[in-house]
């Protein structure tokens, strides 16, 4: 069946690119994932404006534990600052942040961090800003399977009631829609292990901007371009 409703709802994002920004600049490569972060701040004001009632972005991969202890511990050190920082402009622009991901690996100080800003967010309606802290979507399913395997085992469901709707309440993203529109910045055209399960029927723009220099007014344009494609879920227009 056609789908003639045509605003991208969720968008994902893989903001790649920071680490080229900053060696293109003769610079270390941190400093590329704090002139990204700033892109951050910037996408999300331009979300409500333009139908996008969901914003997920990834953060950190399962992956990207084989970086350089600097550059990983850098990393972590700007998603504390970031959640110090703009925790009560996210909570007066009406965001409401959740994390998903394992949090098992993460430093207890940036969970209890994560912990509460999800909590002082929590009753924000304007949008949803989901951050993918840790996360990778084969790592994702595996816990949802083992979960939903324990709550088969322990006679809480039965193998016969398993379908892929119970499967998707089982995965960390159980709270939000499917991703309308996947965004990839940096020129690669990769899914990266990024909202596997979620996006079967996403559609994809790959663009060649790094993620630094990724502004609202071009992520206005793809959000645009995506209200003006058919999308027909595996049937035929009509
Ligand atoms: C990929 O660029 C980017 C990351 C692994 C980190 C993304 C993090 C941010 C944008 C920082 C801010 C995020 C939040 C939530 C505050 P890359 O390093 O792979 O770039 P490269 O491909 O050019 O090396």
């Amino acid at each position: 069946m056609a789908d003639t409703a045509k605003s991208a709802g969720h968008v994902a994002v893989i903001m790649d690119g920071n680490g080229r920004w900053a060696q293109m600049r003769g610079r270390p490569r941190l400093m590329g994932h704090h002139a990204g972060a700033k892109r951050v701040r910037e996408i999300v004001e331009a979300c409500p404006d333009v139908g996008v009632k969901h914003l997920t972005i990834f953060a950190f991969s399962t992956e990207n534990w084989k970086r350089t202890q600097t550059e990983v511990a850098g990393l972590m050190r700007l998603f504390k600052r970031y959640i110090r920082r703009e925790t009560q402009d996210l909570i007066n622009n009406g965001v409401r942040v959740r994390f998903i991901g394992d949090r098992i690996r993460l430093e207890d100080s940036l969970v209890a961090l994560m912990d509460d800003l999800e909590l002082a967010t929590s009753h924000n309606t304007k949008m949803n800003l989901t951050i993918a802290l840790n996360y990778g979507g084969r790592d994702e399913v595996t816990r949802a399977v083992k979960r939903l395997a324990y709550d088969v085992e322990q006679g809480k469901l039965s193998h016969s009631n398993v379908n892929a709707e119970v499967l998707s309440g089982y995965l960390d993203t159980h709270f939000l829609p499917d991703p309308d529109l996947v965004i990839r910045t940096s020129g690669e055209a990769r899914i990266s292990n990024f909202l596997l399960w979620q996006s079967a029927y996403a559609e994809y723009e790959f663009v060649d901007t790094l993620w630094p220099d990724f502004t609202a007014a071009e992520f206005v344009k793809l959000v645009s371009r995506f209200g003006q494609r058919e999308r027909r879920y595996g049937g035929i227009a009509v």
